[in-house]
């Protein structure tokens, strides 16, 4: 329990803000979240509880239920449990969930993913389904011994350690790994994953804290784009696929922390709406992996340029996206397949940090806001 941890987990070290440091810690929470499979050669379902095997064969669906930034963890876990579990996913903000009538269907498993395990919301979500007859309940948290924890029938807990910062960031990413787990767990019981395929995503994961050390050593070049967008009042965030509920977890980074108004969108999207608010004013940020959809994204991005936009662009290491003018591009270490989400959403922690250390707000304590959010 929190309690039992050593007090120099919780000090501030050589950081100026928790927040810093949180984003720092990545890599080791990273690990620790994944010890269950670091010397395994296979996943093991079990990771999940005792009964997890024959709950996740039963599983014919699964829906999602969380807030803030935890609801954009689960909202990126839909591409992953879809494409490669082959199991359809409904994600949904709980405050919503809990006074929706929905119709229930008792093949779903319920995943409900919390930080803190004591948001309102998400726990009365959870009681919710349960009531309308959805007993396989999954908890994802950081908390072991957390009202929602207590609340789910099977849990996974993430090993992140004591988030102090109110803004989220290693339990967003430690999130991300339960969530890859839960995927190839499911995949595994109902035949979908191939040993071959099992010790590639295995080789992949046990690589991810590695990944995300060289993504952390692209601060300096960051903070010099955060230098810039300071001063500006709006800031917009595409992505696509996977990586648009990575967009949505930048902007509310951005906005939470520096309060510059961020909205995300669909890079699709943008020609349905956003594209009018695009001026020279209005920087773009884009997170622009190297996957099949990155020939679309580039053509949305032509759009924002011809319209006078400055563009930011995440992009992975080898895309060929030349730096021109009113273009900035930073280049990833490496193109990190299914997973790469969790490298892309690193930049977007930093670049929010380092503009909000610009415009001089108090990072760990955003006006307004609560680390844990117990009452409705
Ligand atoms: C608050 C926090 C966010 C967090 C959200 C959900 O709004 O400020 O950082 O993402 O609650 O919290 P949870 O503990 O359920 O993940």
């Amino acid at each position: 329990s929190i309690s039992s941890l050593s007090a120099d987990a919780v000090e501030l070290g050589k950081y100026r803000h928790y927040m810093q440091k949180e984003i720092f810690e990545q890599p080791q929470a990273l690990a620790n979240t994944l010890e269950p499979i670091a010397g395994a050669g296979i996943i093991s379902p079990q990771i999940f509880g005792a009964e997890a095997v024959d709950v996740l064969k039963a599983t014919r669906r699964v829906l999602i239920l969380a807030c803030g930034t935890s609801y954009h963890s689960g909202f990126t876990a839909r591409y992953w449990l879809e494409s490669v579990a082959k199991i359809p996913c409904t994600v949904e903000i709980a405050s919503e969930y809990r006074y929706r009538e929905s119709v229930p269907e008792t093949d779903t498993l319920v995943v409900v993913i919390s930080q803190s395990g004591e948001t309102a919301d998400t726990l009365a979500a959870l009681k919710h389904a349960k009531s309308l007859g959805m007993t396989k309940t999954l908890a994802i948290c950081n908390v072991p011994e957390s009202a929602i924890v207590r609340e789910a029938a099977l849990r996974f807990i993430t090993r992140a350690g004591p988030e102090i910062g109110v803004a989220s960031t290693k339990a967003f990413t430690t999130q991300l790994a339960a969530l890859a787990l839960l995927t190839l767990a499911l995949a595994k019981v109902n035949g979908r994953l191939s040993a071959e395929q099992e010790s590639g995503y295995l080789t992949q994961l046990r690589h991810l804290p590695v990944a995300v050390g060289k993504v952390l050593d692209l601060e300096p070049e960051i903070e010099r784009w955060a230098q810039r967008f300071a001063s500006k009042q709006h800031a917009l965030f595409l992505g696509r696929g996977s990586h648009w509920p990575i967009a949505m977890e930048g902007a509310l980074k951005l906005k939470e922390i520096s309060y510059i108004h961020a909205e995300s969108y669909a890079a699709g999207e943008l020609k349905h709406g956003p594209l009018a608010l695009v001026d020279k004013d209005m920087p773009v940020i884009a997170v622009a992996p190297a996957d099949e959809l990155l020939e679309k994204l580039k053509s949305n991005l032509q759009e924002v340029r011809a319209r006078g936009g400055e563009l930011y662009v995440f992009a992975d290491a080898g895309s060929e996206m030349p730096e021109t003018e009113g273009v900035h591009i930073l280049h990833m270490p490496e193109h990190y397949g299914l997973l790469s989400p969790v490298l892309h959403v690193i930049p977007l922690q930093l670049l929010s940090y380092h503009a909000a250390l610009v415009k001089g707000t108090d990072v760990d304590k955003p006006r307004n806001l609560a680390k844990s959010v117990t009452v409705e």
